[in-house]
C-alpha cells in the first residue's frame, strides 16, 4: 500500500531552510502587513459562480501582504515572492481566504515532490555550472556566467533548486520564474496569482475548472535595477501607508476557465494564456489594519478555507496546504486556524 508523506513531514521538510525564522511567527512570508478593504463583484461574476463573494453585495474584506521569506526582519529592497492573503468575511461568520502570490506556477506536483524540493532548497555547496543555470538563467538574465565557485561553498534556496531542476523537469518553470522575481515599487503594483485550480460552480449546475489572479489597477511596475540600492529595507510599508492616505488600492480579480486537457490537479503546469478569462469583480484596500487594531500577524489564512459554490480540485499540493496551514498556525498560536472557523476573531 502506498504510504501517505503526512502534512506534519511537509512542514518539517519545509522549516530545514528558514533562513532567520524566530519562533512564534509565520514559517514562510513571515514578514507583511495587514489591511483592511472590500470586495465588489463585477455584473457578470454571479453568471460564472454562485459563491457569495460573486453575488454583488460588498463584502468586507481583511488582507495580508507580504514577503515570502521566513525572515522576520523586513527586506522589501530584496527579489522575492511576495503574498497577498485575502479574507472575504461573509455572511453567518463564515471565511473565505484566497491565497495568491507572484509567481504564477508552484515547484511540485505531489507531496512526494514537495520533500524532494525542499530537500534541494537546503544549503549545501553548489555547482555553478548547472545545467539550467548555463542553458536557461544566465541568458534569461542577460548575464555572462559568473566564475566557477570554489568547491565548499554552501548557499541556500535557489542555487540548490536550480540545480535539483536540472533532473527535474516539474520545478522548471517555478525556478525561472522565481530566479527572475522583482522589486515592486509597491506591493499595490505587481500581480499575484492563487496558482491551484478550484472548482466554480455556475448557477445552472455547470462545474468549471478555474484560476484565480489579482491584477492590479495602476498596473504592474518594477524599481529600475539602479533605484534598488537606494530603497529603504522597509520601503513597502511606508509606501503603503502613503498611498492608502491618498486613495484605496485596487485590484481586479481574474478567473481564467481551463480547456478540455489543462493541467487540473498541477500547480506546476501554467495554462496558455489564451484561456477565456472573467473580471470577477474589484478589490478596495482602504486602510490599514492597525488603525482599526486588527491583529493581522496573529491571524490564519487557509487556501483551503472555500465558500460554498468554490471547491478545491484535486490537486494534492492544495489539500497537503489545508493541513499545513492549519498545524503552522496552531504552533505559532495564530487566531481563527481551525478551518470555517466560527469565531468571528479579526474582524
Ligand atoms: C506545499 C507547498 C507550500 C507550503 C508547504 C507552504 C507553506 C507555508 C507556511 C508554513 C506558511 C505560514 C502559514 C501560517 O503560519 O499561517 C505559508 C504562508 C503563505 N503561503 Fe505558502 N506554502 C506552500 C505553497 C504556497 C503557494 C502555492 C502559494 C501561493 C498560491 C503560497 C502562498 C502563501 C502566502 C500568501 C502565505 C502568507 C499568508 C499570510 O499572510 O498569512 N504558498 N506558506
Amino acid at each position: 500500500m502506498k504510504e501517505e508523506i503526512t502534512a506534519a513531514q511537509m512542514l518539517d521538510a519545509f522549516k530545514q531552510d528558514a533562513p532567520g525564522h524566530v519562533a512564534d511567527t509565520r514559517w514562510a512570508h513571515t514578514h507583511g502587513l495587514g489591511v483592511l478593504g472590500h470586495f465588489v463583484a463585477s455584473r457578470v461574476a454571479g453568471d460564472f459562480c454562485i459563491a457569495e463573494p460573486f453575488q454583488g453585495r460588498s463584502i468586507p474584506v481583511t488582507a495580508r501582504f507580504s514577503n515570502g521569506s521566513s525572515d522576520p526582519v523586513r527586506h522589501d529592497e530584496r527579489p522575492d515572492t511576495r503574498g497577498l492573503a485575502v479574507k472575504f468575511h461573509l455572511a453567518d461568520a463564515v471565511d473565505h481566504d484566497l491565497l495568491s502570490m507572484t509567481l504564477s506556477v508552484f515547484g511540485s506536483t505531489t507531496r512526494k515532490d514537495f520533500l524532494g524540493v525542499a530537500k534541494a532548497f537546503v544549503p549545501k555547496p553548489v555547482q555553478p555550472e548547472s545545467w539550467l543555470r548555463q542553458h536557461v538563467l544566465d541568458p534569461l538574465m542577460l548575464r555572462s556566467p559568473p566564475p566557477p565557485l570554489p568547491a565548499s561553498v554552501t548557499i541556500s534556496g535557489g542555487p540548490g533548486l536550480a540545480q535539483y531542476a536540472g533532473s527535474h523537469p516539474f520545478v522548471r518553470a517555478f525556478t525561472i520564474e522565481a530566479g527572475l522575481s522583482q522589486v515592486p515599487v509597491s506591493w499595490a503594483r505587481t500581480e499575484y496569482h492563487a496558482v491551484h485550480t478550484f472548482i466554480a460552480v455556475a448557477p445552472d449546475g455547470e462545474r468549471r475548472p478555474v484560476r484565480f489572479s489579482w491584477q492590479p489597477v495602476d498596473g504592474v511596475f518594477p524599481v529600475p535595477a539602479d533605484q534598488i540600492a537606494a530603497k529603504a529595507t522597509d520601503f513597502l510599508t511606508a509606501e503603503m501607508r502613503a498611498r492608502l492616505a491618498r486613495a484605496p488600492a485596487q485590484f481586479t480579480l481574474k478567473m481564467a476557465i481551463g480547456d478540455p486537457g489543462d493541467a487540473l490537479n498541477d500547480p506546476s503546469q501554467s495554462w496558455p494564456v489564451t484561456r477565456r478569462s472573467i473580471d470577477m469583480g474589484t478589490l478596495f484596500i482602504d486602510r490599514l489594519a492597525e488603525e482599526r487594531d486588527v491583529d493581522v500577524d496573529r491571524l490564519s489564512f487557509n487556501p483551503m478555507r472555500l465558500p460554498a459554490g468554490l471547491e478545491a480540485s484535486g490537486d494534492e499540493i492544495l489539500r497537503a496546504r489545508g493541513e499545513i496551514y492549519q498545524l503552522g498556525c496552531k504552533e505559532r498560536q495564530g487566531i481563527g486556524c481551525p478551518l470555517h472557523a466560527h469565531d468571528g476573531s479579526a474582524r
